[in-house]
């Protein structure tokens, strides 16, 4: 079957089975930053944004994407102040073996539609959605509100 949608800003015409997952679809497309971990979209290394909003594309049947907006990390990398949140990941020693660090990121751009000016806690809660093993969080929550104060500060010498 065909589903026709936007990935990462251009029109595809997806080809694929009945029952295929967003999560297969991607990865045979070369969306690899899309990972797969477990079935039931636990731990959240298979996270992309739809309409905006941080979902499990494991979970997600192709069939059901007509018509919405898919973006992957592939596609926010376009886009210049997500490259100052990935770096500030990198500066803040965030990304340890970077298998969950898309799903990190995608989370927390999923954040930042829904809430532009998150505090400690709405972070926390937003990438508790994303399984890491290796960080213990600590340093991506710094990241993330390292990048925040930076965001906020050039904001208000631009005004
Ligand atoms: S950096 Fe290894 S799982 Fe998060």
């Amino acid at each position: 079957m065909i589903t026709r949608f936007q990935l990462n800003g251009a029109p595809v015409d997806a080809v694929h089975e009945p029952g295929e997952t967003a999560l297969d679809y991607l990865r045979k497309q070369g969306f690899t930053s899309v990972k797969f971990a477990a079935e039931d979209g636990e731990t959240g290394s298979d996270t992309i944004l739809v309409d905006g909003r941080a979902m499990n594309s494991g979970l997600i049947l192709m069939a059901t994407l007509g018509g919405r907006s898919v973006t992957t990390l592939e596609g926010l990398l376009r886009d210049e102040p997500f490259r100052t949140l990935q770096a500030a990941f990198v500066d803040s020693g965030a990304i340890q073996c970077g298998y969950c660090t898309p799903g990190m990121l995608l989370a927390i751009r999923g954040l930042l539609n829904e809430t532009p000016d998150p505090g400690e806690h709405e972070i926390r809660e937003a990438l508790s959605a994303v399984y890491c093993r290796c960080t213990g969080y600590v340093k991506p929550v710094q990241a993330v509100v390292s990048y925040l104060a930076t965001k906020n500060a050039k904001k208000h010498e631009d005004d």
